[in-house]
């Protein structure tokens, strides 16, 4: 999965995050050149998909759950890049929201987290990859992840450090696993989607 979703407050406007897409339309390109068949299930993005992928496009983090949960059974690898939101907006209105004096308070409720869905419906032999973003305590909240969510491996990425975060070319990754944590260097959003892709499939064989 890879962009951001987008959560309707009303027919114009939406909640979202600054997710361009980038990081996992480089590893759906990635793991396409490997002769991997891949299925991107993409939000919102400004990107062209790379070829040969089946891309199939969403908007918020209910369709993307429906859009992921519905394939997942068929997948031997789930790499779950997508910067999803958290909460939506209880209800979204009809019409515009009419602007009035004072303040407006929006009401929202949880998304449903679709990584931590996967983790516990996990096939057998399959290998669950989650993404971390952080401002601060990276590398705890991201092994929290990692056991909470049930993910194979979490790459970790600060929004802090230089080069790395949305949009950029680059990006600074940490890979955590069970009994591992592998800090990389600063490199290309590409040259990390073929890292994350050696790791992965290292964990598919162990598995098998
Ligand atoms: O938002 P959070 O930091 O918990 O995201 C960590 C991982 O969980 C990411 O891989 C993200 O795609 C996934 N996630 C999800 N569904 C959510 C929230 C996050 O699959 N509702």
């Amino acid at each position: 999965t890879a962009g951001p979703t987008q959560e309707a407050i009303d027919p114009v406007r939406f909640i979202s995050n600054h997710s361009t897409g980038r990081m996992g339309y480089e590893i759906a390109g990635a793991a396409r050149r490997r002769g991997a068949k891949v299925t991107l299930v993409t939000g919102k993005t400004a990107l062209t998909p790379p070829d040969g992928v089946t891309v199939v496009p969403v908007v918020s983090a209910q369709e993307m759950f429906d859009a992921v949960t519905s394939r997942a059974s068929e997948q031997e690898m789930i790499i779950k890049c997508a910067a999803v939101a958290d909460y939506r907006p209880e209800t979204s209105a009809q019409d515009k929201i009419k602007k009035k004096d004072g303040e407006l308070t929006l009401h929202l409720s949880r998304t449903q987290d679709i990584l931590a869905y996967l983790g516990s419906h996990k096939r057998e032999r399959q290998v669950l990859c989650g993404f971390s973003m952080e401002t601060k305590d990276l590398l705890e909240n991201s092994r929290a992840k990692l056991e909470k969510k049930g993910a194979d491996l979490i790459a970790a990425n600060s929004l802090k450090d230089e080069g790395a975060g949305f949009g950029t070319a680059t990006n600074r990754v940490t890979f955590l696993t069970r009994n591992r944590t592998e800090p990389l260097p600063l490199m290309g959003k590409d040259a990390v989607a073929d890292a994350l892709l050696d790791r992965l499939l290292a964990l598919y064989q162990e598995k098998q």
